[in-house]
């Protein structure tokens, strides 16, 4: 399959008058107006790609649910014996990347990323659906398994267990990632974007603009 034809033509604008002073107040609007659009939701709107490197040095990537965004970070549940959570143990720093075709707007965040309590992995774990749960604690994520029935099997047995309410799995929680450096992108058109990128400097962010 040859793609070289394919071109698409996008119409926004990021201007320098419409920067915010700290990421945050920038990326919660980005992301409300992804969820605003007709064709979408927040359950739409909170998808970004978590990369991560491994002892070699080979990024790895994979697509998680954000599940707050604030001043201090970005967070979102896994399994920490998988293999993000194996990498993250050993290189914490790593990037987000959030990407919405609707309004052509990227946002690029790097971090380093730090584990929940246990206290705050255990409220969001028995806020989920009971069948999440069953799911979470059944599959030993990132591992080998010899086919979909042992999954199955093993949630039928939870289930038996623990007929209400499923106890946390050690393994499972979540990330915090505190960002150091925040870029927004801004499809525009005859391929002029607008690119900025804000830094962290102290308890103040400097603002770039990048060449897209
Ligand atoms: C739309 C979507 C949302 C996902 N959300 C999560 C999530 O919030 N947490 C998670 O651990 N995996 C999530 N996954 C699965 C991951 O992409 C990935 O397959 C899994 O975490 C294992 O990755 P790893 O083996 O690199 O650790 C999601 C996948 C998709 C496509």
């Amino acid at each position: 399959m040859k793609l070289y034809d394919v071109h698409n033509e996008y119409q926004g604008h990021l201007d320098k008058a419409e920067l915010t002073s700290t990421p945050l107040e920038l990326a919660e609007r980005w992301i409300a107006d992804a969820a605003k659009d007709k064709n979408n939701n927040f359950e739409e709107a909170n998808k970004m790609v978590l990369a991560t490197v491994d002892p070699n040095g080979q990024p790895f990537q994979r697509v998680v649910l954000l599940k707050e965004i604030s001043n201090d970070g970005l967070i979102f549940f896994t399994n920490y014996h998988s293999r993000k959570g194996q990498h993250i143990a050993n290189n914490n720093q790593v990037s987000l990347l959030f990407y919405w075709s609707i309004h052509a707007r990227q946002i690029h965040f790097t971090g380093k990323a730090t584990l929940l309590t246990n206290k705050e992995n255990e409220a969001y774990f028995h806020s989920r659906p009971y069948e999440s749960q069953l799911a979470a604690a059944a599959s030993h994520q990132s591992h080998p398994i010899e086919n979909k029935q042992v999954l199955l099997d093993k949630v039928e047995a939870l289930k038996e267990q623990f007929p209400d309410q499923v106890p946390i799995p050690k393994e499972w929680g979540g990330y915090n990632v505190a960002y150091e450096s925040v870029e927004f992108w801004q499809g525009s058109s005859h391929r002029l974007h607008d690119r900025f990128i804000y830094l962290k400097e102290g308890n103040t962010w400097k603002i770039t603009r990048l060449a897209p």
